[in-house]
């Protein structure tokens, strides 16, 4: 499973960058809006920055407003997949990039159906949101095991983007069960390297190192 990290805020993706483990980038428009600068603007600054795919979220609810805005985020970067809503609409959208083999990702999965359906019409990813399913009273994680199961059966090549991730045992979880790509926030990206058994080892040989005798 490769690392996305979730966000729009450019410090967090550098730092995140800089570990080595970024594949990708996803934003969507409440995250480009806590940031308070242009989209474009930063979806330049993203892409020059990071090499993988990195999704930009059209606002359009009809198919012909989406494709338009797509090709025009399509234009910044050839690393930009355009983020689809997971509506009838979205999949029109998501027939039309694919014919023009522009990248996309169906956002707002929530069930095994939506993202068959989504495959189906060409999606490049599809993002099934683990933690407002959980939210909900539903075991998000199990959502993935079945869209990974379905996906296998049926040789489908999308790729399953773990979404809406709270904690890390959502990211054991969801390599587990064969996501493909887990998309983090940065907070929980860096809660990753914690174990009390590493930081009291790095301290006792540390100690040590102070008491040897040459
Ligand atoms: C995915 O692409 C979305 O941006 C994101 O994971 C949504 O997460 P949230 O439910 O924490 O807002």
């Amino acid at each position: 499973m490769k690392f996305f990290i979730d966000t729009a805020n450019l410090d967090e993706i550098k730092e995140a960058h800089a570990l080595g483990v970024l594949a990708g980038v996803t934003t969507n428009p409440s995250l480009v809006a806590k940031e308070k600068i242009s989209f474009e603007d930063r979806l330049k600054e993203i892409t020059d920055l990071v090499p993988g795919s990195v999704s930009a979220e059209v606002i359009s609810l009809e198919a012909e407003g989406m494709i338009e805005e797509g090709k025009k985020l399509a234009e910044i970067a050839p690393n930009i997949t355009v983020k689809v809503p997971m509506t009838p609409d979205g999949l029109k959208a998501v027939k039309t990039f694919s014919e023009l083999g522009i990248k996309t990702n169906v956002t707002l999965i929530f069930s095994a159906n939506q993202a068959l359906l989504a495959a189906r019409a060409g999606a490049t990813y599809v993002s099934p949101f683990l933690g407002r399913l959980d939210d909900i009273g539903q075991d998000g994680l199990d959502l993935i095991s079945q869209i990974a199961e379905i996906f296998l059966v049926h040789n489908i090549e999308t790729e399953i983007i773990a979404a809406s991730i709270r904690h890390p045992l959502h990211i054991t979880e969801a390599a587990l069960r064969g996501a493909h790509i887990a998309t983090v926030p940065y907070k929980v990206i860096m809660q990753l390297f914690h174990h009390p058994l590493t930081e009291a080892g790095i301290q006792k040989f540390l100690e040590d190192w102070e008491k040897r005798t040459v």
